[in-house]
């Protein structure tokens, strides 16, 4: 269902609200069911038991490749960009692609993967990792895709929480200039993973790998030999489809459970209306399948809707800070999806890099991840799509499965930092401190949604009540999203960033308990704060607040260099080296209430470098060390 109109939004943002069973049941007869669906939603926010089109039954992958191997099975699904300039691209038409997904269906079959099962991935962007989800959504399987950045500890308490029986993993990765050992990583990692029967490596670089017998295998020529024809397995609309872990404000991350038949339905219902493409366009989300938005929008979405989508393997600056610009040429790219930390990072190189290529195949921009600021838009607005492409600022979560917020590309408008309207089916309230819907037209407060949309998540795996705590207990009846947002009188909404203990650095969420919880673990480490603060490039950087032990404390500059070299390594170590802190400040307390909390609010502001506000300190525990603070950190 394709709106055209603003008028059509906003009919059908009504009809959505008003009759969601009418709505979406026919969004859902779209696609090929194998069994048609007894209740188009049931359950609700306060027992958290939503399902939708239950009783139905299908195989997404037939929605993405079979469907349209009628209609065009010539067209190019995906193109595949490696990190390289030198080296050649690859592409698959729909009829190849269908072919590469049942071969790797047919290894994973063999290898002993059946429905239910889950598979791991700890791939860099290779063909394969997109070709491998859905070989796995193939054969009913739950993939789990762990981003290539982590750490093996990190990717083992993935692989342990969700018993995988598999991995699928590279030698090593091409990212830029760097080579990241993978399967170096991974056999760190399975130690101590008792679930795990078999790993398969897909050869990238050729470097020299160890092969433990009877384990691991290499992907490449399995693939090779295997049959291009395989059944795709039946499964519920609520069975499991993949399992993504995300860092939340307390603890070790969540695995965030998405299932079949309602993922499927919005991720091709936000993909085709958020962003507007016709036939012969050329979509190229730059993100990573190691997180939410390469799932639903370079992957699942993008195919459900018969795209040409483009898979790159490498980074904006590499060999040049020119590659996107690049990229966009070489395929005369007409919708480009990007997050605001790469457009801030680009915006700050040299403005030839921008002209020496031709832009103007583009028609659409996108925008993703955090909050986008006045001054990026504008630069991404005049010099990327010189003033012609309307730009989408899609707000969404992990959690979400899909896009929440947006305008509609050249629909609705596109307005700076706001992402304007929800989408239909998206029903946000706004609530104040005391917990009150904000019912006037515009307004600031904690952003909640209302009613359930086909593409949430279904609970934490494992771990239900964890998933009932997080997001519907701060307000009853009420999914709570974490952001804080305001409303316009025309109800447009403007993201202005997460309320709770959650950072988003260059657009990837980190939890402070997770990082806190790792600086803690070294020897010398007693206690620790971890806050975000505004940074130029990532958004919020991380500010880390250290206490040593006794006698412990670095004194000399080189000392401190030396220290947090180490703190370094063990965030490297537990986490991965996107959780390194930007700051590390050694203090000898932090300020705490009488009950001994700590008082994140007053530790953000000296972080951000304003102490304009700090509020009434005398009743703290401990006032005096906010004085020492605001010293150490120059103030
Ligand atoms: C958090 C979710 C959505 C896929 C990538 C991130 C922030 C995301 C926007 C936006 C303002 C945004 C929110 C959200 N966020 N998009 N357009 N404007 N903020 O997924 O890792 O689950 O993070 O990212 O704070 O809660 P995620």
């Amino acid at each position: 269902m394709q709106i055209s109109s603003k008028e059509d939004y906003f009919k059908a943002w009504q009809e959505a609200s008003e009759n969601p069973e009418n709505f979406w049941s026919k969004v859902a007869s779209e696609y090929q069911w194998k069994k048609p669906w007894e209740s188009v939603q049931s359950g609700n926010f306060t027992d958290v038991n939503i399902k939708w089109f239950d009783g139905a039954t299908l195989n997404i992958t037939e929605n993405c490749l079979d469907r349209h191997l009628q209609e065009r099975p010539d067209k190019t699904a995906v193109i595949w960009e490696p990190n390289g300039v030198d080296e050649k691209e690859i592409t698959y038409t729909y009829k190849e692609l269908h072919a590469e997904v049942c071969r790797f269906a047919n290894v994973l079959k063999d290898q002993g993967i059946r429905k239910g099962d889950r598979v791991v991935f700890y791939m860099s962007m290779v063909p394969e990792l997109l070709t491998g989800v859905l070989a796995c959504a193939r054969l009913g399987a739950v993939h789990s895709v762990v981003f290539a950045g982590f750490s093996a500890q990190a990717l083992a308490g993935r692989i342990k929480d969700c018993e995988a029986k598999m991995v699928i993993t590279c030698d090593e990765s091409y990212r830029g200039a760097k080579t990241t050992p993978l399967k170096e990583i991974t056999d760190e990692a399975l130690k101590d993973c008792g679930s795990i029967e078999k790993v398969l490596i897909r050869v990238r670089t050729g470097a020299s790998v160890p092969m433990k017998e009877g384990r691991d295998i290499e992907l490449l020529p399995l693939l090779k030999e295997a049959s291009p024809h395989c059944d795709a397995v039946e499964v519920a609309a609520e069975d499991p489809l993949f399992i993504l872990y995300t860092s939340g404000s307390t603890g070790t991350p969540k695995g965030l459970l998405h299932t079949t038949g309602g993922y499927m339905v919005w991720a091709g219902f936000t993909f085709e209306n958020v962003f507007q493409m016709q036939d012969d366009d050329i979509y190229w989300c730059t993100a990573d399948i190691g997180w939410i938005t390469g799932h639903s929008y370079i992957t699942y979405g993008p195919l459900l809707k018969g795209a040409t989508t483009v898979m790159f393997e490498g980074v904006p600056t590499y060999p040049e800070a020119d590659r996107f610009w690049q990229v966009v040429d070489k395929y005369k790219v007409t919708h480009f999806y990007t997050a605001p930390t790469a457009i801030r990072a680009l915006e700050a190189c040299d403005i030839e890099l921008v002209k020496r290529h031709d832009l103007s195949s583009l028609k659409v921009l996108g925008s993703v991840g955090e909050p986008i600021n006045d001054e990026a838009w504008q630069w991404y607005h005049k010099e990327i799509g010189k003033e012609n492409c309307p730009i989408v600022d899609t707000w969404w979560q992990t959690e979400t499965g899909g896009i929440m917020i947006s305008s509609l590309a050249g629909v609705t408008e596109s307005i700076s930092t706001y992402a304007t309207y929800p989408l239909p089916g998206v029903i946000p309230q706004l609530l104040d401190s005391e917990a009150n819907v904000i019912d006037d037209k515009s307004g600031e407060g904690n952003l909640c949604i209302s009613k359930p949309w086909p593409g949430m998540a279904r609970t934490i795996w494992g771990n239900h009540e964890r998933y009932k705590e997080t997001y519907f207990s701060a307000y009853k009846g009420k999914y709570f999203t974490g952001d804080g947002s305001k409303r316009d009188e025309s109800g447009r909404y403007r993201i202005t960033g997460r309320v709770d203990d959650v950072i988003n650095v260059s657009g990837h969420r980190i939890g402070t308990a997770e990082v806190e919880d790792a600086l803690n673990e070294h020897h010398h480490v007693i206690e620790s704060a971890v806050v975000g603060f505004p940074h130029d490039i990532k958004g919020q950087g991380i500010y880390a607040y250290v206490i040593c032990n006794n006698g412990k404390a670095p004194t000399s500059e080189e000392e401190q260099e030396n220290f947090k070299k180490e703190l370094n390594a063990v965030i490297t170590k537990i986490i991965g080296p996107i959780a390194k802190p930007d700051q590390v400040q050694f203090v000898s307390g932090l300020p705490k209430t009488r009950s001994g909390k700590i008082m994140r609010r007053i530790l953000r502001k000296i972080a951000a470098k304003d102490i304009s506000n700090l509020g009434d300190i005398s009743t703290l525990l401990n006032p005096e060390v906010v004085e020492e603070i605001k010293k150490g950190a120059g103030l």
